[in-house]
């Protein structure tokens, strides 16, 4: 079998992503918030009350919040992922629930990743 450079298989794991996306019923985009134990003691599940109530006020229909497990990054949580359609997924570290109403407005409705709080761009899978 011949090798695939870089560039296809970025574009193989897009086309696969987004047909993920098309088959969970047509989301825009989805919040992942990290639920292993040491996210929800560092306070995880007022990162998700967070997101819930701004996706409820905001209206939006096509964003999917869920949760994960543990991310293997016990300093930096709690810590959500979020993956937008043809976008590359940015995992935000240290979240207090500011930060998570500021990311949802920035970057699930203004399309803008929220640098200062994101421990990669792209470099992340969703959990
Ligand atoms: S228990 Fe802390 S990252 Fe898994």
């Amino acid at each position: 079998m011949a090798r695939l450079t870089l560039d296809e298989l970025r574009r193989k794991r897009a086309e696969a992503q987004k047909s993920i996306y098309l088959r969970e019923g047509e989301f825009r985009g989805k919040i992942i918030v990290h639920m292993g134990t040491c996210g929800i003691a560092a306070g995880a599940r007022a990162i998700v009350s967070a997101f819930l109530e701004e996706l409820e006020k905001s209206g939006v229909k096509d964003i999917m919040i869920t949760t994960s497990g543990c991310a293997g990054l016990c300093s930096k949580e709690p810590m959500a992922t979020v993956e937008m359609l043809n976008s590359p997924p940015v995992r935000y570290v240290e979240l207090t629930p500011e930060k998570a109403r500021e990311i949802f407005q920035a970057h699930i409705i203004g399309g803008t990743a929220v640098a200062e709080y994101a421990l990669g761009i792209g470099s992340e899978r969703g959990g």
